[in-house]
């Protein structure tokens, strides 16, 4: 057998970050708006989740409106005006058919390159991260937009309290460009996996090719997120914890000598516990959860654009992404930090 790749290593040239944004609709919700209709406590939030305020969209806006604002400020970060493909994490799209990237491709100014949505939940983005390291490595692209944008507000229950206070929505992008491995922003290998047994865990039950051949209407609040809040936090730190060790040993790291640690922004509380899981001291794990929640795809390239503006991250820095949601789904990479401003 000839020619199979060595598993977490990137055939090919790499693909480096050179260029990141992040963007919020205007409008927050407070947890006391929240306390105002549902059965909950602003003490109860912020010290269960660590969240004091989401952002959510208003009529009139979607994911492709959020994710065409991140997307142009990438662009602008990195300096370009073009980029030879576009790939969007999301599992709020603007429609079910047909996908939002290539509308919000066009929206963009970039009308005719490829264009599509990858659905893998929270960890969408590094799964969108390693297709665009793929469309590098095989030569489809040069460089490439990738972008995390979700609207959770558009699926959430409103009375139920459990997944109100959690989530918001938002939009994060950095664009990739073919380099050289040993380059500062250059992606390392991924570490990406799924137990699809657990996939009730976290789902929006009906809208579906299920319900819909099933001939059975959906019920009542089948059109709503919902998920099983305590086993997900479970999940949510074990196989954090163990992606990132996967994805640092491929590297050739070691985790002790992890400078950052960008993990989607779940609750403040799994962030805790999967930084001791990996005996990190806490403060090394960024973090923007208290003023944006949950933003689902688009949580760490988020982050990413909030750390960078605020200064907590900078070029150098040895940076793990590390990400987990539905499916269940996870995911982490590595980079050195480079040299970049955020928009
Ligand atoms: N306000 C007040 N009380 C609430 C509440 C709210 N918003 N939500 C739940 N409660 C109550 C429960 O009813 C329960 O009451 P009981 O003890 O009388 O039965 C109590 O608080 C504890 O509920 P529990 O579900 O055990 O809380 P928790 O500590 O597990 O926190 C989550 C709940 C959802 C915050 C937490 O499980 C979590 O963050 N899970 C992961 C969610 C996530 O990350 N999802 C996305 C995956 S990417």
């Amino acid at each position: 057998m000839t020619g199979a790749p060595t598993a977490g290593r990137t055939p090919g040239p790499a693909a480096v970050l050179c260029g990141l944004g992040g963007w919020l609709p205007p409008k927050v919700v407070t947890n006391e708006e929240l306390v105002a209709r549902l059965d909950t406590s602003d003490e109860w939030i912020r010290t269960r989740t660590g969240i004091r305020q989401r952002h959510v969209i208003e009529p009139g806006m979607s994911t492709g409106s959020l994710a065409v604002e991140a997307g142009a400020r990438a662009l602008k970060s990195a300096q370009q005006d073009s980029v030879g493909a576009v790939v969007l994490a999301t599992t709020t799209p603007d429609r079910p058919c047909p996908a939002t990237a290539p509308e919000v491709a066009a929206r963009l100014g970039l009308a005719g390159v490829p264009a599509f949505d990858i659905g893998a939940v929270c960890a969408g983005f590094v799964y969108a991260l390693a297709t665009g390291a793929g469309l590098i490595a095989t030569g489809t692209a040069d460089d490439v937009l990738v972008i995390g944008a979700d609207a959770y507000s558009t699926l959430l229950d409103p009375e139920d309290r459990t997944t109100g206070p959690i989530f918001g929505d938002g939009a994060g992008a950095v664009v990739l460009r073919r380099g050289e491995p040993d380059e500062p922003g250059a992606l390392g290998g991924f570490d990406l996996g799924t137990d699809g047994h657990l996939s009730d865990l976290i789902e929006v039950p009906a809208g579906g090719s299920r319900q819909r051949g099933s001939g059975v209407p959906a019920g009542p609040r089948d059109h709503y997120f919902a998920m099983q809040g305590k086993q997900v936090f479970r999940h949510a730190v074990l196989r954090m914890t163990g992606s990132v060790h996967k994805a640092v040993g491929r590297a050739g790291w070691t985790v002790a000598g992890i400078d950052r640690l960008a993990a989607h922004q779940a609750n403040s509380r799994i962030l805790d516990a999967l930084t001791d899981q990996l005996e990190l001291p806490r403060e090394r794990a960024l973090s923007n959860i208290d003023r944006v929640g949950n933003t689902a795809a688009a949580s760490v390239p988020l982050l990413l654009a909030d750390s960078v503006n605020e200064g907590s991250l900078r070029a150098g820095h040895s940076v793990v992404l590390t990400s987990f949601g539905g499916g269940l789904a996870w995911g982490s990479t590595t980079l050195r930090w480079p040299q970049l401003d955020a928009v």
